[in-house]
């Protein structure tokens, strides 16, 4: 195994991160401005994020928490009743990235979401149009349709025809969990990538029940079993461009996940890229980190990469059991890289 002391890599950016409001806000956006250049934010307030107005707004909350050069890219909510051309004026004035596909009721905050992706034709033939990417939660929310089955049975029962569909527009399906979802990216066409959490590269489902339940592992789309990881790891650390970093960091106060009926949601900024190093060094892949932190991302979206670089050294890192009212991801563990500065 390679042992360089430290690894230094273009400035990163985070494709798939919550950042809530108010003061949720301000404790955790730090987190995300001190590794990452740039974000997607992702738009679940409540309300949720539909209007020019209300991102314009919500990015100046996130600016005044977040420190100088940190830019949040700001994300549209699609509704079943989302207008053309408020999305992409929008995105002409460079207030909106992309949008947001939940379907609805899949996740926390969705129940405004898209019923059919029907009901959405005029703004997906828009975006395709205008060149903005579209990035999907990927969970059928048949209820006849086992949770741990419901990624894969969005691939063909929803994901295949729309990129049919518009065969112009640029997809991410975010947060991938399954070997079916790796394959079906990898094997798709060039408009379609992928973002991976760093816990779906290090936990597999029976984390979510050892020595008892374990809420804090909790998160949709929830964790699947072994081959699953081992196949998203291979995605992750493979070089493709069309796999890149997006943390899924969603924050929920301690007594919100350790409840009777807990919310999902793995809050990973603290330690997110010490996390994924760790995994592209077991694969025996660190050269490939840049890639998968610093350039897929950027390229799928068009933008520039960043200027900069960030530094790892090799270092313990104890990670605590809490932060604030939060308890991250890695919580009572030890890390073996530490990001300087
Ligand atoms: O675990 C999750 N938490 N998955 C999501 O899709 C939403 C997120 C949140 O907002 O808490
Ligand atoms: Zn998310």
């Amino acid at each position: 195994m390679n042992s360089q002391a430290t690894l230094t890599i273009r400035r990163p950016d985070d494709w798939h991160v919550h950042l809530r409001d108010g003061a949720m806000l301000a404790a955790v956006a730090p987190y995300t401005a001190r590794q990452f250049a740039r974000a997607i934010v992702m738009p679940n307030l409540t309300p949720p994020i539909t209007t020019v107005a209300a991102a314009t707004a919500y990015r100046e909350r996130i600016l005044a928490v977040s420190g100088a050069g940190f830019e949040p890219l700001m994300t549209c909510y699609l509704t079943d009743d989302a207008d053309p051309a408020e999305i992409v004026g929008g995105f002409e004035a460079g207030v909106f990235t992309a949008c947001k596909l939940y379907p609805a009721h899949a996740t926390t905050n969705s129940a405004h979401g898209v019923t059919e992706v029907a009901n959405i034709r005029p703004v997906l033939a828009a975006m395709e149009r205008a060149g903005m990417v579209l990035c999907v939660h990927g969970e059928v929310t048949d209820p006849a349709v086992d949770v741990f089955d419901r990624e894969a049975e969005f691939l063909d029962r929803v994901l295949a025809p729309l990129l049919r569909e518009f065969p112009a527009l640029k997809v991410v399906l975010e947060h991938i969990t399954t070997a079916e979802a790796a394959a079906f990216v990898a094997e798709g066409p060039p408009t379609l990538a992928a973002t991976i959490t760093p816990q779906h590269l290090h936990l597999n489902r029976n984390a979510l029940f050892a020595g008892g339940l374990r809420p804090h592992h909790y998160c949709l789309p929830v964790l699947k079993r072994e081959r699953h990881r081992l196949a998203v790891r291979a995605a992750a650390v493979g070089g493709s461009g069309k796999f890149f970093l997006g943390t899924d960091s969603a924050p929920h106060r301690v007594g919100d996940k350790e409840s009777g009926c807990g919310c999902a949601g793995v809050w990973n900024a603290p330690f997110a890229l010490e996390s994924y190093a760790a995994v592209f060094e077991e694969e025996g892949a660190l050269e490939r980190l840049e890639g998968f932190a610093s350039e897929h991302g950027a390229r799928f979206y068009g933008l520039g990469l960043n200027e900069g670089t960030v530094t790892l050294r090799r270092e313990v890192v104890e990670v605590p059991e809490r932060v604030g009212d939060v308890v991250p991801f890695h919580a009572g563990e030890r890390l073996g890289w530490r990001v300087a500065g």
